[in-house]
């Protein structure tokens, strides 16, 4: 098959990383046989500067078309003073919105040459895989009201609403449900039924689902806070983890840190099925911004944009076999020795971006 890419790298590090995602696709075209075009277009910073706003219709159009957007990270200095609605980090809200993703997939995966970055002890997260799964669209982040009145007595009060429909739920469960099956078959759902409403139903909601749809999987229940304290004590206990927005904002964070730097998250932002294409909606970035301390010098780590694009392999087009391939040759790449300065402990020899996606293509080759 032959599928259409949009590469939106933006600003900072973006473009010095998605430089080498282009050599990933070069070499899977070269490979065969499926086939990837693409297309590429400005956001953030980088378009304000050509267009004043931080993404253009023309390319939220091609976002809606493409099969899969593959994004680098907007922001920097430069455009801190820029209207609010311009600021860079609109552009990704947009296309967030506007293409519904409400699924993010935030992976946590240790790498044995790495294991000693992690904040725990080696043996906790020696061989850890687990997903966070993030609901990404709902929740308190964009519940009315949202308000700050002056009460007037020199007080203020501030309110932000939690807001769960049924179908939010549902939807964000089936995604959990069904990446299981293709993992270790458990998912853990984290909410607080204790002392909040949206908890309640989530817990309800995600335990229907379960029992319609999904009665092979394993499902577990967990308060989000004693949740948190059981990721760090003992994260292997996890495979696919689903929570709302709040909850997985932090609980997703947590997770990257029990492996490691910035520099080697992935992630992935998954919308609806359209009815007519069977596609579904997606865009896949890497967790880091845009690294403005060490943008244009090309020592940014391009792991974690190349293991992003190696999420688009595996959830938009059932190229599995291929994304192994790729987190294989960033394994044997590791564990060779190879290390950007973010990832390099005292000592250690470094490498550039560039040097690194060499060594990753080097060992593609060999598999
Ligand atoms: P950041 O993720 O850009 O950088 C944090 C630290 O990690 C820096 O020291 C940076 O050098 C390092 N780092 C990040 N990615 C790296 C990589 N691939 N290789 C080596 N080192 C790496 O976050 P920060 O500094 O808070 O924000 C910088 C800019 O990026 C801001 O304008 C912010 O708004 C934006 N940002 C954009 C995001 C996005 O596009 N999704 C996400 C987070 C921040
Ligand atoms: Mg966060």
């Amino acid at each position: 098959a032959t599928y259409n890419l949009l590469l939106l790298p933006g600003d900072g590090i973006g473009p010095e990383v998605m430089a080498e995602v282009k050599r990933i696709i070069e070499f899977l075209n070269k490979k065969g046989p499926n086939r990837f075009t693409y297309d590429e277009g400005l956001v953030g910073g980088s378009c304000y500067d050509a267009h004043q706003v931080s993404i253009t219709d023309e390319t939220m159009e091609k976002a809606k078309a493409a099969d899969a957007v593959i994004f680098g990270a907007v922001g920097g200095p430069k455009w801190d003073k820029v209207p609010y609605e311009a600021r860079p980090e609109a552009g990704l809200l947009r296309l967030r919105k506007d293409l519904a993703l409400y699924a993010n997939l935030r992976p946590a995966v240790t790498y044995p040459a790495l294991a000693d970055a992690s904040a725990l002890k080696r043996e906790l997260v020696e061989g850890l895989d687990i997903m966070i799964l993030r609901e990404l669209t709902g929740g308190v982040y964009f519940g009315e009201p949202k308000t700050i009145t002056d009460l007037g007595n020199g007080q203020k009060r501030a309110v932000d609403t939690q807001v769960y429909d049924t179908y939010e739920i549902e939807r964000i469960s089936r995604v959990a449900f069904e990446l299981a099956r293709k993992r270790r078959n458990k998912v853990t759902s984290m909410e607080k039924h204790n002392v909040m409403k949206t908890g309640v139903l989530w817990k309800e909601v995600v335990q229907q689902t379960h029992d319609r749809e999904f009665k092979d999987v394993t499902l577990e229940h967990q308060l989000a806070d004693s949740g948190g304290m059981q990721l760090v004590k003992n994260p292997k206990q996890f495979d696919v983890i689903v929570t709302d927005n709040l909850f997985g904002d932090l609980l997703s964070d947590i997770a990257a840190m029990l492996t490691g730097s910035l520099g080697m998250l992935a992630s992935a932002s998954l919308g609806e099925v359209d009815p007519k294409t069977q596609k579904r909606k997606a865009l896949y970035e890497p967790v880091h911004g845009s690294a403005p301390d060490i943008a244009g010098k090309g020592v940014a780590n391009p792991i974690a944009m190349i293991a992003s694009f190696g999420m688009a392999l595996r959830y938009s087009f059932d190229m599995g076999k291929e994304a192994d391939m790729i987190d294989q040759a960033i394994a044997a790449t590791l564990g060779k020795g190879l290390r950007t300065g973010d990832i390099a402990s005292a000592g250690m020899k470094t490498v550039g971006t560039e040097e690194m996606g060499s060594a990753i293509i080097e060992e593609l080759e060999k598999l």
